[in-house]
């Protein structure tokens, strides 16, 4: 028999297990769309920087998350090694548009909950393990708070969270769900 690939899809129980019942007021859904405005208007590059900056402390914390990105094992995990990882800054550019897909359809849950769910799953392919996406949710919020320095009230930054947490919850069950349908296939 061969070995169940290593998803994270037996891993720790999630904090949020039905990710339908998410309470995401219009309120905060309208400071998630004003705050996102924001990005929209330029600077893009400054957050896809910043937020690159961020995977240096998710290497540090899960060292295994780098050979995703190509790093082999003895590559040492410098600040300046990661900062100059193009496969790494193009997959922040792909994050960042696809949160750019979420908020603009932030008000049909049901279709991003889907695309999430896929996007999720398709990652069981590229190694990703359930852990790595909370050090993500902390880093887009960290390059937010960088970005939008006083306008980052405690009220957004929640909004945010709630919306980091969708994401996260959603792709974490497509990825789990992927990771059992694969292994139950090469048992
Ligand atoms: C906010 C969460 C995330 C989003 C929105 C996201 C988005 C994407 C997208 C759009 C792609 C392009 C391919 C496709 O559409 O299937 C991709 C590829 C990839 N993702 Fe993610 N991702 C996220 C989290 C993660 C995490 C936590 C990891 C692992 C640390 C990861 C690792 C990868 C890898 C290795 C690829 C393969 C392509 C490459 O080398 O860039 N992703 N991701």
């Amino acid at each position: 028999m061969s070995k169940p690939a290593d998803c994270g899809c037996y891993g720790q129980k999630q904090a949020q297990e039905d990710s339908s019942a998410v309470d995401f007021s219009q309120e905060q859904k309208m400071l998630v769309q004003d705050s996102w405005a924001i990005f929209s208007i330029g600077d893009q590059p400054q957050v896809v920087t910043d937020t690159t900056y961020l995977y240096v402390n998710l290497f540090r914390i899960r060292p295994d998350a780098a050979a995703l990105f190509g790093f082999k094992e003895d590559d040492p995990l410098t600040e300046e090694a990661v900062l100059g990882n193009q496969r790494l800054k193009t997959h922040v550019g792909r994050v960042v548009k696809g949160l750019d897909f979420i908020v603009k359809n932030m008000y049909d849950l049901e279709e991003v909950g889907d695309f999430l769910h896929e996007l999720g799953a398709r990652h069981v392919k590229y190694r990703a393990r359930n852990e790595f996406f909370q050090p993500i949710k902390e880093s887009m919020l960290f390059a937010f708070e960088r970005k939008l320095g006083s306008q980052f009230t405690p009220q957004v930054k929640q909004a945010w969270g709630v919306l980091l947490d969708i994401v996260t919850t959603h792709m974490q069950e497509g990825l789990r769900e992927a990771c059992a349908a694969k292994n139950s296939q090469e048992q």
